[in-house]
């Protein structure tokens, strides 16, 4: 959109938005969750942000500006992160990547457990938006370990948006969303509601745990991941914050572990700890497999 375009929206809107405090806004949501904000998105913060004048009854977005800097800024962070947020998902998104879980990785854990006794596996989905990635994880995996064989398994499923994490908690979602799910799945993993939406049942649930983290603050977390899912938000960081979130996966998974980004993200490079085995599926670069 040319400038003067982008004047004209400005007449017809509601709200004033000027420069000063659209660059306010970009600077406090890199700062606070690491989001690049650039020019060609100020329609997008418009559209987004507008929430939280109504919300507050500001007059403009040159007050919300003034708010980010002041003293209520920490209170209104959480709302003004969700605000900005895009949580776009699907159950078996990029399916591949489960395809591999399934044909690749499984069997490996299998074969390995026969070896070393070692039943115990990790899973984190660290951008886990609504819960369809986490709970597409969670199929897979119960399908091939919830067969009394005494394997423990866990996922932790991670956003920074406190909204959609409640959405995700709460596992419940409507047909239209599941179309994707292959129909062995759904019947066993789901129930049907009266108003034609679906609920995650507990056997799923049980082993996952949901808690807000903000990839670019410190990660509270004391084990060691068997696979990282990490997809589909690098999009949004610029390459120094995308290089350091590498470097700590790198020391998050296990020196045999895989790490998943999205479809258009990258992290190969000279010093990258990881090296590329599948469609945007990732290594150690000194991978040491017991098997
Ligand atoms: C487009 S969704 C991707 C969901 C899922 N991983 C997928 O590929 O379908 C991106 C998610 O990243 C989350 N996100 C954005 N910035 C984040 C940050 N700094 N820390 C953690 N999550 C973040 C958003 O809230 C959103 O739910």
């Amino acid at each position: 959109m040319t400038a003067l375009a982008n004047e004209n929206v400005q007449e017809d809107r509601e709200f004033s938005m000027d420069d000063a405090a659209f660059k306010t806004i970009s600077e406090a949501i890199y700062k606070q969750a690491g989001i690049v904000i650039d020019e060609t998105k100020r329609e997008l913060v418009y559209a987004r942000v507008v929430r939280r004048l109504r919300a507050l009854s500001l007059p403009d977005f040159e007050s919300y500006a003034q708010l980010l800097q002041g003293a209520n800024a920490v209170k209104e962070s959480k709302d003004f992160i969700n605000a900005l947020t895009t949580n776009h998902t699907r159950f078996f998104r990029e399916p591949h990547h489960f395809e591999f879980l399934q044909n690749t990785i499984i069997p490996y854990w299998k074969k390995r457990a026969k070896f070393t006794g070692n039943k115990r596996i990790r899973v984190w989905s660290s951008a886990s938006s609504s819960g369809e990635e986490p709970y597409t994880l969670a199929m897979v995996l119960a399908d091939a370990f919830d067969r009394g064989e005494g394997w423990d398994w866990k996922i932790l499923a991670t956003d920074i948006d406190t909204n959609i994490l409640n959405k995700a908690k709460q596992g419940r979602y409507d047909d239209l969303g599941l179309e994707e799910i292959p129909p062995g799945y759904k019947a066993r993993y789901l129930k049907q509601n009266d108003d034609k939406s679906f609920i995650v049942n507990s056997e799923l649930k049980n082993h996952i745990t949901f808690n807000r983290l903000n990839l670019h603050s410190a990660w509270p977390i004391k084990t060691e991941f068997d696979v990282i899912f990490c997809r589909n938000v690098f999009i949004y960081f610029d390459p120094p914050s995308k290089k350091s979130l590498v470097d700590r996966f790198a020391k998050t998974l296990s020196n045999d572990g895989w790490l998943f980004l999205g479809h258009s993200e990258s992290i190969l490079g000279d010093r990258s700890p990881f090296k590329l085995v599948g469609r945007t599926i990732y290594e150690p670069r000194h991978v040491e497999r017991t098997i």
